[in-house]
């Protein structure tokens, strides 16, 4: 380990990483170091470009498909994981979903899919990772803690949004559900955050910044005036992950340009 790969010999699963945010923790975890389990739905292009870009880099990579609401599935994916790397030390649970809507139109389906990817899925590879942290044990020579768990939550874990009520319901779950999980878990030595991205380009909100005025609209949301990459959340998943960050549980990190200083009060509200 060192200052340059601080998760050398880690292995790290980071759900949904055939694109976007999930592809930008992907690719820098195996910057610093770590083996990667790049988890995918139904992009197996996707994943299987972002594998080769990190075996490219000289790092390790896999690429397992699983829908991380099916337990079953992430089941599946945690022993493929655990027969292919011998354990894992970072689980980053990424894969999240919109299935957008007025309240009044919303259907069901909308409701539980979002609540399924983005909230039980969360918890179900939560709940694999710390059986597996606990299974391997405390190991000082891989890092400080037995585990370390990221949730991508997001600003809207606490800023409302209307027409997204399911995104913004599963996102404040999220919240306690890191808090919650920290506190159990903390004795163990196994850490909890959560990363609370603001506005990144990527599939999920392209209609919000690819073309220009869609971009000037969204840039009144954030003061620092630069729409976000998936590298800005990659660089914080790498330090939450690191013993950098040895007495961080139970935190979010919001990397969001200054999105939650209620940009609107900046001239006197
Ligand atoms: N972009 C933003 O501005 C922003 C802001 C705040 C928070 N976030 C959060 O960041 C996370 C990543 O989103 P993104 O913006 O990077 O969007 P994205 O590019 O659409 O990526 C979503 C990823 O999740 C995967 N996924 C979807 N359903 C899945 C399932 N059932 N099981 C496993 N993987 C699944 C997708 O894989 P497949 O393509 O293979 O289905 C894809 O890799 C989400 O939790 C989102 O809520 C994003």
């Amino acid at each position: 380990m060192t200052k340059d790969t601080p998760l050398k010999d880690q292995v790290a699963l980071v759900t949904g990483s055939s694109s976007g945010i999930g592809e930008g923790i992907a690719l820098a975890l195996a910057a610093s170091g770590a083996s990667v389990v790049v988890n995918y739905a139904s992009s197996k292009e996707g994943a299987e470009r972002v594998v080769q870009k990190i075996r490219d880099t000289g790092s390790e990579a896999i690429a397992i498909r699983a829908d991380v609401s099916d337990e079953e599935q992430v089941l599946e994916m945690f022993s493929k994981t655990i027969d292919h790397f011998g354990t894992v030390d970072v689980l980053v649970n990424n894969a999240g979903i919109q299935k957008d809507s007025e309240f009044i139109d919303m259907t069901i389906e909308q409701w539980d899919r979002v609540m399924g990817v983005n909230l039980r899925g969360a918890f179900l590879c939560a709940r694999e990772a710390v059986k597996e942290f606990i299974r391997r044990g405390f190991d000082p020579l891989r890092s400080k803690a037995m585990g370390k768990i990221i949730f991508v939550s997001s600003v809207h874990e606490v800023i409302p949004w209307a027409g997204h009520v399911n995104y913004a319901a599963s996102k404040g779950g999220i919240m306690l559900l890191m808090k919650s999980l920290a506190q159990e878990l903390a004795p163990q030595k196994i850490r909890v955050n959560s990363i609370g991205p603001g506005a990144i380009k990527t599939n999920i909100n392209r209609s919000a910044w690819d073309t220009p005025e869609a971009e000037a609209k969204l840039l009144k949301l954030i003061p620092y005036k630069r729409v976000g990459e998936p590298a800005d959340i990659g660089s914080v998943a790498v330090w939450l992950a690191s013993d950098e960050s040895d007495y961080l549980t139970g935190t979010t990190i919001y990397a969001d340009g200054g999105m939650l200083l209620y940009p609107g009060f900046a001239t006197g509200g």
